[in-house]
Order: structure tokens, then C-alpha cells, then sequence
């Protein structure tokens, strides 16, 4: 385990002071088990995976309707107790239908693995269900329009946390104009059930300013308490 671990914090760039960070001791529980019972309500309308699914997937509520290729629901454990959230599709995602598979979902993958994390072990979605055209920026109508279908995500998975990254995912969920800065290193609330929401760089940002990585580390680390303690 430590090994690879090692082996995942490598993939993050980080130096090996910072590998010795706090690891789980010897004999830590592993990750988060069963999902607790947390008491999202569900929006009206969709209480169950395969109608939720069905009703993203013809979704016409914003014009990304017409520009997209199709629609990108999230994807991962339906009883995780991760739930990771990020801003929109992008080229990639568009294609090939599932949320974080360019270069960006790969260093999100080692992210989630230096924590012990496989990929398959939580529940992957973002903000918006549809790529905005050239990967710009969501409009504030375009998150309202869409942040239903999350919350009805997060009923259903009842997840321990909820990972948000980067700046637009955070500040969309938060209903906040904070920088990232100021939002990250501190245990949020979300919804009715006030799940603990934790909120990180994007992966595309770290792959642009590597010398971050270290800082989503402490992040990932601070994450993983949360998850243990609530
Ligand atoms: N960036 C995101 O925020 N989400 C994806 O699915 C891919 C890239």
C-alpha cells in the first residue's frame, strides 16, 4: 500500500519530503465504508437512478442542449461515500460520454489513488451535465438550470463528502464568490442533509500551475479526515 501510494504521489510531482506526509498508520481503517444515511431529500420528480438518468440524457433546459454531443451524466459507485464534483464536460467527456477522461481525469485518478481511492470507488459527476462550446465558462443561468440534476445525484449516493474541484464547481455549489483560496482548507456544508463538502484545485489548473500540486496534497489529506470523522 504504501508503495503505491508513493507511487501516486510521484504522479502528482510532489518531492519526496512530502511523501512522508501523514500516511494512514499501520492497521488505519481503511477508507470509509457503508454509506451513512444521510437524508438529502430528493427533488420532485426523480427518486430513482434509471428515471434521473433518463431525464438528463433528452434534457433540453439550456441551449448547451444543441451544441453537445451528448450528455454526461457522471459515472462510479452509486453508494459511494466520495462523491467528486467538478464544472462542466469538456472535448473528451463530450465524446466519449463520462466526466473526467482527458489529461485532467487522469491526474484526478492519481489525486483519488494517493488517498487510497480507485476511480471506480466513487461517484464522479459535475455541475454541468453538458460541454459548454470551446470550454468556456458556465453562465449563472446554465448552473441553475442544471445543479438539480447534482442535487438529486447526491440524494441518491448519500455520500460521506463531497469533493469539489476547482473554483466554478465550488463557487456554483457554495453559492459563493470566494476565490478558491479562501474556500478550500475548510469543512463546508451542503444541503439539507449538511453534508461535509470539501473543495480543491481542478486538475486541469494543477496541470497548468504543477507547483500547486502541492497544496491540493494537503487538501486531499485535510479531504480524507473529513471523510473518517464527518
Ligand atoms: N473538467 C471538468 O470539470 N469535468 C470533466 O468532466 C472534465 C474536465
Amino acid at each position: 500500500m504504501r508503495a503505491l501510494r508513493r507511487e501516486y504521489l510521484q504522479a502528482l510531482d510532489l518531492q519526496p519530503w512530502a511523501l512522508r506526509a501523514p500516511a494512514p498508520a499501520p492497521g488505519e481503517p481503511a477508507l470509509p465504508g457503508a454509506a451513512a444515511a444521510l437524508a438529502l431529500p430528493a427533488a420532485p420528480g426523480d427518486t430513482d437512478w434509471a428515471s434521473l438518468r433518463g431525464r438528463v440524457s433528452v434534457c433540453t433546459r439550456c441551449a448547451l442542449s444543441t451544441t453537445r454531443t451528448q450528455t454526461v451524466f457522471g459515472v462510479g459507485n452509486e453508494r459511494a461515500d466520495w462523491f467528486v464534483v467538478g464544472e462542466a464536460p469538456g472535448a473528451e467527456e463530450d465524446k466519449q460520454g463520462e466526466p473526467f477522461v482527458g489529461r485532467a481525469g487522469q491526474l484526478l485518478n492519481s489525486m483519488l489513488r494517493a488517498i487510497g481511492l480507485a476511480r471506480d470507488a466513487v461517484f464522479i459527476a459535475n455541475v454541468l451535465k453538458c460541454r459548454p462550446p470551446n470550454n468556456r465558462d458556465p453562465s449563472a443561468a446554465e448552473v441553475a438550470e442544471c445543479l438539480p440534476y447534482l442535487e438529486q445525484q447526491l440524494a441518491l449516493v448519500k455520500p460521506k463528502i463531497v469533493l469539489v474541484v476547482g473554483r466554478i464547481a465550488a463557487q456554483s455549489l457554495l453559492g459563493s464568490e470566494a476565490p478558491l483560496g479562501k474556500l478550500r482548507q475548510q469543512t463546508h456544508r451542503f444541503g439539507a442533509a449538511r453534508v461535509p463538502l470539501v473543495v480543491t484545485y481542478h486538475p486541469a489548473y494543477l496541470l497548468r500551475s504543477p507547483a500547486e500540486k502541492r497544496k491540493a496534497w494537503e487538501d486531499l489529506k485535510y479531504a480524507r479526515k473529513v471523510a473518517l470523522n464527518g
